[in-house]
């Protein structure tokens, strides 16, 4: 009977159940989207409880289409939107309050508090990362603040933390496993990069305690089976966790130090493989950990872009301008140019490497000629844009020069922004074939763990290449095309 990896990848706008082979190659998979919370501006959350009710969703889907049992699982790896925060009650398993995502701009006051009393350069030092409401740190404390009696719970050791990892990992294993791994772990704002703990002095800055905390394990090894009750009478080991970014370097095979890779998803993330060494960043890039392996840590940079696939899916439903995303690439393509028209995506205000979260999303450049065309180039350009700035950052603070990028996501599926992104880093783009690169990372970790794979090198051999797209702009028109962007930013950031 043939066996299977399950890849479970829960996103920001959906869950994932994904069936792969031992070559490697994704056979079936069902997805489910998951409703978005908009409570106020500039907030985003999700429903814990659906999100664990769209995974069985979906493993039940996936196992059946495939006509597969589930004995033929030989392990589970899971992958998800990393930071989004949720406390949830030891007893009962119930959340205390919604999910708070990644993008939402809720902690932004608590930010501001911590950065005003000089908090910035003694978190940085420890976990790699700013102070922003994007790590899960402020959306801790927030929760405590604001739900009646969470504190005294909390003290009374009664609730739990975790990312989406660590409680999708507690939900399957029947609330035997409270764990999370480094990967997840590193983008807490409350764990140590370095010395690989979680942080006395950091959980005291957010209202957490060692007792609410998950257990930090490696990103490849078997933390616990499934409950049977949850998976069709099966105990099946759960051996595999990773971010999604982190989970998508791994996908890529970006082994060695110097390898890069772009996810365009919701948001667009480029991580670096920085080897055994953690790199200081001097230009917005966040040191964070690649995976956590057979006790070695490997290290990453990253450049974090919040809006990009979310910015089409805002033409197709905002603004009804589009039908499917998909769309884009022929409207965007009946265009020469974007005739001077720049479009800033700063929905919930710019990561890399910008770090503001009050700025707001600005188009710039409207004349009565402007069309949909132009406006949706515009948009799909402001994905590259934003690569740029944050590739050039890579750049400087490795002194490597990158000459290749692997790119993988929803969007890299849109060829016209692939060329284009060529085009404007003046670096050739290499889209893998399995674009499910993120979902084959977490699967990839289970793999190894269980022994469905022997090693790295064996995983390495299995990269493919979809597509390669050279660059083709000259130099004056691309300094030209980005000038005219670093005139954007400057001016939506000025606009507060
Ligand atoms: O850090 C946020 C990231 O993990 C979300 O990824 O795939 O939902 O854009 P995605």
């Amino acid at each position: 009977m043939e066996k299977y990896i399950l890849s479970l990848d829960q996103g920001t706008t959906s869950s994932r159940a994904i069936l792969f082979n031992h070559e490697g190659e994704p056979v079936h998979s069902a997805q489910k989207e998951i409703k978005q919370y908009f409570p106020k501006p500039g907030w985003v959350e999700h429903n814990a409880n659906e999100i664990w009710g769209s995974v069985l969703s979906v493993i039940a889907s996936v196992l059946s289409e495939a006509n597969v049992t589930p004995i033929q699982i030989a392990g589970i790896g899971i992958t998800n939107q990393r930071e989004t925060t949720v406390l949830w009650d030891k007893e009962t398993g119930d959340p205390i309050y919604h999910a708070i995502v990644w993008q939402s701009r809720q902690t932004n006051d608590i930010c501001k508090e911590l950065k005003k009393n000089g908090m910035e350069e003694k978190v940085r030092q420890k976990t790699g990362l700013l102070i922003d409401p994007y790590f899960s740190g402020t959306k801790v404390k927030w929760i405590l603040d604001h739900v009646e009696g969470a504190r005294e719970k909390v003290k009374k050791g009664e609730v739990l933390f975790g990312t989406i990892d660590t409680w999708l990992i507690w939900k399957l294993s029947g609330g035997k496993a409270h764990v999370t791994d480094y990967t997840n772990a590193a983008r807490t704002l409350m764990f140590n990069i370095f010395d690989l703990k979680w942080d006395e002095e950091l959980l005291d800055l957010f209202g957490a305690n060692h007792s609410m905390m998950p257990e930090v394990k490696s990103s490849s090894e078997i933390y616990a089976e499934t409950a049977p009750y949850h998976f069709f009478g099966q105990s099946v080991p759960i051996a595999g966790a990773a971010g999604d970014q982190q989970a998508a370097l791994f996908g890529q095979a970006c082994f060695t130090e110097g390898m890069a890779k772009n996810t365009y998803g919701t948001g667009c993330f480029m991580l670096m493989n920085t080897g055994e060494k953690a790199v200081h960043s001097d230009n917005g890039l966040l040191t964070t950990i690649a995976w956590g392996i057979d006790g070695k840590i490997t290290y990453a940079l990253e450049g974090s872009i919040f809006v990009a696939g979310s910015a089409l899916g805002w033409l197709r439903d905002g603004l009804r301008m589009l039908k499917h995303a998909e769309d884009s690439e022929d409207y965007a393509t009946k265009v020469q140019s974007t005739e001077g028209v720049y479009m800033v995506p700063a929905f919930v205000g710019l990561g890399t490497p910008y770090w503001d979260s009050e700025v707001r999303g600005a188009i710039f450049g409207l004349t009565r000629g402007t069309e949909k065309e132009h406006f949706i180039r515009a948009t799909l350009e402001s994905l590259a844009y934003q690569t740029k700035d944050v590739l050039q950052a890579m750049i400087e603070d490795s002194g490597i020069d990158i000459t290749s990028l692997r790119t993988d996501g929803g969007a890299a599926k849109n060829n016209f922004l692939m060329q284009f992104q060529a085009d404007l880093l003046d670096t050739v783009v290499e889209r893998a074939k399995i674009n499910e690169t993120t979902a084959l990372g977490a699967a990839y970790l289970a793999g190894l763990a269980v022994g469905f794979w022997e090693n790295k090198k064996q995983l390495t051999k299995k990269w493919d290449l979809d597509k390669e797209f050279e660059p083709e702009m000259d130099e004056k028109e691309r300094d030209k095309l980005y000038q005219g962007w670093q005139t954007a930013i400057n001016a939506t950031m000025a606009f507060k």
